[in-house]
């Protein structure tokens, strides 16, 4: 496996599965046969799946599941979910309909700001910099105009450009900090587009300027991206009962709106719980965010920024209780699209969308948002009460009885005698040993 292979991505897709079989199976044709058992038989489906993404050889399944009962803002949602993890689902789904009963999820997007930057180094006269932005910043927008002007047709487009100075943090270090509105677009493509235009804009029209002032290689362009922290594309969701009508959810555990508060506080103090606290509202938040064809790692990776931006890493979800009534809340950036990538593509992400009532953007920031909070409100309960392992172990049962080829009947078998017995898959295996 020491050599380089040249070409590969040239080759066709059966040439693909023969190198991988030489390179990595000893030419056993089992790889071959696991693969190709996952192509679909519909070639053209085939085909656009393989366009996705380069050098795919075949299809990688995970469970499209839906979570009912979903109330958000007095309408009725099925929420499809993409998740390989069980229990997740079953989760969301209990936690939505105790909210159901109890008024449901209200949401709000505060806003849906998008952000990029252009980066760049310049280590001369600061007044000269900012004189040079001021008269070049209309050109910049003016020279862009070719790029938004459909998304301003749609109601988005560049909302502000800034000179941002950080040279403080890094010798001559400065951004053209730029804000973006994307309307029903996650707009990747988009602001990037424009970025790399006011790049090369900002640093072609040098010659425009006062030559005595600033010289072409006084700015050195390093690169032009979005930001996937976006803490002014944000949605707010929340759910709130009396403390008598949650505690008598769980009529075994006393003080049970407390303690959920306290799982709050303890995630507030401590990072390692914060970050697995996080987790499991990512948990919802993500399998919403995949079946409906966006960018999970984007979504990651902002949410989490966002749970330090106070300078230290807590809990998204927050909880307390009012004049006797028990609050539970989230606010998370969620920048994401219902048009622009998959979404018009994938058979499965249309039909996840058509789930959902076609939503737009901020409806979808919405939707997602409550399922996160429906998961940590699911998490949360189980963590305080009899402990996540019950719920998990049932579905995680399945999951290890799949391994053994059993018939339906040994499968009930087996579910029944482990109704009160510890999943483990040593227990497992001795049952079936028995079994047979
Ligand atoms: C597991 O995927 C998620 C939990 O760990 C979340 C939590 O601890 O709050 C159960």
């Amino acid at each position: 496996m020491s050599e380089e292979i040249k070409g590969f991505s040239k080759l066709s897709k059966n040439e693909k599965i023969q190198w991988l079989t030489k390179a990595c199976f000893d030419n056993n044709d089992r790889a071959k046969k696991i693969l190709t058992k996952y192509w679909n038989s519909d070639e053209s489906l085939q085909n656009l799946h393989d366009d996705f993404s380069e050098n795919s050889i075949t299809n990688y399944y995970l469970p499209f599941s839906i979570a009912p009962n979903f109330l958000i803002n007095k309408k009725v949602y099925t929420i499809p979910m993409t998740i390989e993890e069980s229990s997740v689902v079953a989760a969301a789904g209990k936690a939505a309909k105790f909210w159901m009963k109890h008024g449901g999820f209200k949401a709000s997007v505060i806003d849906d700001e998008k952000i990029g930057q252009v980066h760049f180094f310049y280590h001369g006269d600061k007044k000269i910099i900012n004189e040079y932005f001021n008269f070049i910043k209309p050109v910049i927008l003016e020279k862009t105009k070719t790029i938004t002007e459909k998304m301003e047709s749609r109601g988005g487009g560049i909302t502000d450009i800034k000179l941002i100075d950080k040279s403080s943090d890094l010798s001559g270090y400065f951004q053209l900090f730029a804000t973006f509105k994307t309307v029903d677009a996650m707009g990747a493509n988009f602001i990037n587009s424009c970025l790399e235009e006011f790049a090369y804009v900002f640093k072609k029209s040098i010659k425009l300027f006062d030559s005595n002032k600033l010289k072409d290689e006084d700015i050195e362009i390093v690169m032009s991206i979005l930001s996937n922290y976006v803490p002014n594309c944000i949605v707010k969701t929340e759910v709130s009962c009396s403390v008598e009508e949650l505690n008598s959810l769980e009529p075994n555990t006393p003080n049970f709106a407390n303690k959920i508060i306290k799982a709050i506080h303890i995630a507030n103090s401590d990072v390692h719980r914060a970050v697995t606290h996080n987790k499991g509202i990512m948990n919802g938040i993500d399998a919403t965010v995949i079946a409906t064809g966006n960018d999970f790692r984007a979504i990651e990776a902002g949410a989490h920024a966002y749970a330090s931006r106070n300078g230290r890493y807590q809990s998204l979800s927050n909880a307390f209780i009012s004049n006797n009534t028990f609050n539970f809340e989230l606010t998370i950036p969620l920048a994401i699209g219902t048009v622009g990538g998959v979404t018009n593509l994938h058979p499965l992400v249309k039909l996840a969308l058509e789930i959902l009532k076609n939503p737009n953007a901020k409806e979808l920031m919405k939707i997602i948002a409550c399922v996160g909070l429906a998961q940590n409100f699911g998490a949360l309960r189980s963590l305080v009460t009899s402990g996540i392992q019950k719920g998990h172990m049932k579905m995680h049962l399945i999951n290890l009885l799949n391994k053994y080829d059993l018939s339906i009947d040994e499968k009930k078998l087996a579910i029944e005698y482990f109704k009160d017995k510890t999943v483990s898959s040593s227990n497992v295996e001795s049952f079936i040993n028995k079994l047979r």
